[in-house]
């Protein structure tokens, strides 16, 4: 090794020894003749102190550009008292720099690798990633991502779980999100689909024997990027024959626990809180709340049934809903921030966000004229509206009902907090599981039934005389994990009886018998070699970091992650390709 030391280790303890450091040139600083270098690495920053007198160090000063490889050999010694720096850990010391070995002289940078950089775009950070990456916040969140993987796999580990990888050039399959296809050069006209979870191959490691399976799983989908979407990601996926939902919410509630003492040195509390899917939606608006704030929905929907108001009670006669929250305090709001809210609910189908103000004693609201005696001290108590609240209001069909409300809500938060009007401290972490999800929905684009997570997730047995008369009020043994709004991971226990899996695929989910058979045969067959009862469970590795390191976005915890439109701006892909290579994938473009 070159060095002694890394750059945020030595403190008074050393003083008087030699050392040999080596890292990236932070700062320059020329006090008079004495030059000061703070040199960092990935561990921190040490300052070096350059007398030019020494003859070998002549010119070196400013010669040295900001990020510069240099290696340095000096003696430790204490920083005089009022030079102390309490910021960092080498603080109390500096080392005086007898030789300086240059490695590397830096181009000027494209941005400052300080603070500063938080406010350069995102596109010019991500062209220069191998840039970015060196700010400590940056290389701080790969190594909180790293010691995340490294606690979970000790802890699977331990639990008897076998690593095993599995093919990531998959076939495509009908269901879930959008494929990558990779076209196959010695089977022309074939493709290939990127593997969007190794659910399949999972199951048939349960087949196979493998009992506990996991793995650290590269995912792919084409799917529209977001802050907490990538379309290439991580999940921590697994899989284990003998068990029942119980002892997947055991073993993932510890491995949470493991993570987070690994990374944040935090004991979290278990078990999780456990929600059915339909309270989560009535409470919430949405499969995935953020309960670390306390704005419920509140339904109306009984109240307005005969209302004078008939958007309300027409809604009702018509089988939907009427739902209210109450932003506390929010009464201020402005005319622009309440036509942002206006646009979120109609992008949602809402047709209108009614509300009502309470303000200086007085309630104001275009609804007013509309409503009964009774329907306003129902709005008044079960709503517990006081000056300087405001109420929002939203009537559909149940699901958008929620959706709608479940988003004003969060935005809601967002005004609140920016008011100081909320705060959620920054170390909560709010678990949940997420149970009793309809096993089957209806999809309106396509007008057909289909999975509400995949096809393979078991019905709960009770439940089973219902898949044919009425499919819908079918319990999935279906469970996602939830932290802080976020949906960090998901699974089932499985169908293992092939003729419940075929007729699910076929009755239920109206799949044509040769899609089956091509898609999905070998599954089937070989649920008939003896298939263990088993189920699993995916968490996104890429997800969970993100929260643990408390950032809003993926993307920051991703080394190279892609922009908004797909591309790696620093190695310049997609890219195209030669006319030869397309022949040999025989593909032909159209214009
Ligand atoms: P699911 O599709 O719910 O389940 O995915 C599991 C978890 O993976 C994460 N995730 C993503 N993270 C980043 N970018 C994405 N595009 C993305 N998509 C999903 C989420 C999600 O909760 N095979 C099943 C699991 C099982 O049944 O065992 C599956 O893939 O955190
Ligand atoms: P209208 O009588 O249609 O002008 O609606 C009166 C108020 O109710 C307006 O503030 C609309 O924005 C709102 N509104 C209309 N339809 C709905 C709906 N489905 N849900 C919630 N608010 C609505």
């Amino acid at each position: 090794m070159k060095r002694t030391h890394h750059c945020n280790q030595l403190n008074r303890s050393n003083i008087g020894e030699t050392v040999r450091l080596i890292g990236w040139v932070q700062s320059v600083r020329d006090h008079g003749g004495l030059g000061f270098v703070d040199l960092r690495d990935r561990e921190g920053i040490t300052q070096i102190m350059i007398d030019p007198q020494n003859n070998n160090l002549e010119g070196l000063l400013h010669s040295l550009k900001d990020e510069s490889v240099i290696e340095v050999i000096g003696k430790i010694s204490a920083r005089p008292g009022e030079t102390i720096n309490d910021e960092i850990q080498t603080g109390e010391i500096e080392v005086i720099a007898s030789e300086v070995v240059v490695h590397n002289i830096s181009d000027t940078l494209p941005f400052p690798l300080d603070d500063r950089a938080d406010r350069v775009s995102e596109d010019i950070r991500f062209a220069y990633r191998y840039l970015d990456l060196r700010r400590r916040k940056n290389i701080n969140n790969l190594k909180t991502r790293h010691r995340i993987s490294k606690a979970i796999r000790n802890y699977l580990d331990a639990n008897e779980f076998v690593e095993v990888e599995t093919p990531c050039l998959f076939k495509t399959t009908p269901e879930g999100a959008r494929e990558f296809l990779v076209p196959s050069r010695v089977n022309p006209g074939m493709f290939y689909a990127l593997s969007q979870s190794p659910q399949q191959y999972k199951q048939m490691l349960m087949v196979a024997g493998v009992e506990r399976y996991y793995s650290l799983a590269r995912c792919f989908r084409d799917e529209d990027l977001r802050a907490d979407r990538q379309q290439e990601f991580t999940q921590v996926d697994l899989e284990m024959s003998f068990i029942e939902c119980e002892d997947i919410y055991n073993l993932i509630e510890g491995m949470m626990r493991a993570a987070f003492s690994e990374a944040l040195g935090l004991n979290i509390d278990i078990p999780f809180r456990r929600m059915p899917f339909v309270d989560a939606m009535n409470d919430y608006g949405c499969d995935k709340p953020d309960t670390r704030f306390d704005i419920r929905l509140t339904d109306l929907s009984k109240l307005f049934e005969v209302s004078e108001f008939k958007v309300f009670s027409s809604c009702v006669q018509s089988g939907g809903s009427v739902k209210a929250i109450n932003a506390k305090g929010l009464a201020d709001i402005s005319q622009g921030e309440m036509k942002a809210l206006e646009d979120v609910a109609r992008a949602l189908g809402a047709k209108g966000l009614a509300f009502i103000k309470s303000e200086n004693g007085e309630w104001k609201s275009p609804i007013l004229k509309f409503l009964s005696k009774n329907e306003i001290d129902e709005l008044a108590s079960r709503l517990n509206i006081e000056d300087g609240d405001i109420i929002f209001f939203a009537a559909n069909e149940w699901m958008k009902c929620c959706n709608i409300l479940g988003r004003i809500r969060l935005e809601v938060a967002k005004l609140l907090i920016s008011r100081g009007k909320l705060d959620i401290p920054k170390n909560r972490f709010d678990f949940l599981w997420i149970v009793d999800f309809p096993l089957i929905s209806y999809d309106q684009d396509s007008g057909r039934y289909i999975a509400t997570h995949h096809p393979f997730t078991s019905p709960v047995i009770d439940d089973i005389d219902l898949l044919k008369t009425d499919p819908r009020k079918v319990r999935g043994q279906h469970y996602d994990i939830v932290l802080n709004g976020f949906e960090i991971g998901g699974g089932s226990i499985r169908i293992h009886d092939a003729n419940l899996q075929e007729m699910i695929m076929k009755d239920v989910l109206a799949l044509p018998e040769d899609v089956i058979n091509e898609r999905f045969g070998y599954m089937l067959r070989a649920f008939r070699f003896g298939a263990p009862p088993h189920g699993g469970i995916a968490v996104g590795l890429d997800r969970l970091s993100a929260i643990v390191c408390g950032t809003d976005s993926i993307r920051d915890v991703i080394a190279f992650p892609k922009t908004q439109k797909g591309q790696d701006l620093m190695a310049q892909s997609p890219s195209t390709a030669s006319d030869k290579q397309l022949r040999e994938l025989h593909i032909s473009l159209i214009e």
